[in-house]
């Protein structure tokens, strides 16, 4: 339903629905299975798992700030098509916020306490891109997944070797965000330029640390 047809309090309760859905553990369904549903276990020291763990924890609160960003901006974005293209973006990333999950449950480890905060900055974020205008908005979108692309190259690089489960999800996570990036230029985002984008890594390097620790 579009929220031009809700009232404040419908959509307020409708967001805040939205965020405990994404923020509380096990309550996001995926459509496709997860990649590393096909792939065997693998053999770690306690170390290693640590490590996969505290990768997948940063994998998993950058879809809870996905979720958030796309919640935000489909609440603000002044054309129905880019909305709805937002809320269709944000169903899409569930698949990845609940695959990634369910690889910390299976690393035997947590999602970050941190999460809500993220949640919070981040559907602020979003809402006052749209609140500028939509080419705005999508450029956000389109330099947001060039962040999230280049953490999860790393990310391929630094995982344990032999943990092709969770290499397997950040593999398929990758071509999404890369379509997704693609999809927002297309539909006519803004092309950020170099000192914005500066900016907005030095605060993924701030979420990326603190959430592989907690
Ligand atoms: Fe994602
Ligand atoms: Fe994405």
């Amino acid at each position: 339903m579009s929220f031009r047809h809700l009232s404040v309090t419908d959509q307020l309760l409708s967001q805040m629905d939205k965020a405990l859905r994404t923020l509380a553990p096990g309550k996001v369904c995926h459509q496709r299975p997860s990649p590393a549903q096909s792939v065997n276990e693998a053999d770690m020291t306690d170390a290693e798992r640590k490590h996969a763990a505290g990768l997948m924890r940063v994998n998993h609160s950058g879809e809870v700030c996905a979720q958030a960003l796309y919640q935000g901006q489909a609440l603000t974005a002044k054309l129905p098509r880019v909305r709805q293209e937002m809320e269709h973006a944000a169903e899409e990333e569930i698949d990845h916020l609940a695959w990634c999950q369910e690889r910390l449950e299976n690393l035997g480890s947590h999602t970050s306490v941190l999460n809500p905060l993220w949640y919070g900055m981040s559907f602020g974020i979003g809402a006052a891109a749209g609140l500028v205008s939509d080419k705005v908005s999508l450029g956000f979108v389109a330099a947001t997944e060039d962040q999230v692309c280049k953490h999860l190259q790393s990310h391929l690089h630094e995982l344990p070797v032999q943990d092709e489960r969770s290499r397997a999800v950040v593999e398929v996570m990758l071509e999404d965000e890369a379509k997704h990036s693609h999809a927002a230029l297309q539909a006519g985002g803004y092309r950020f330029p170099a000192p914005v984008k500066g900016v907005m890594s030095l605060m993924s390097k701030a979420m990326t640390k603190s959430s592989y620790k907690v």
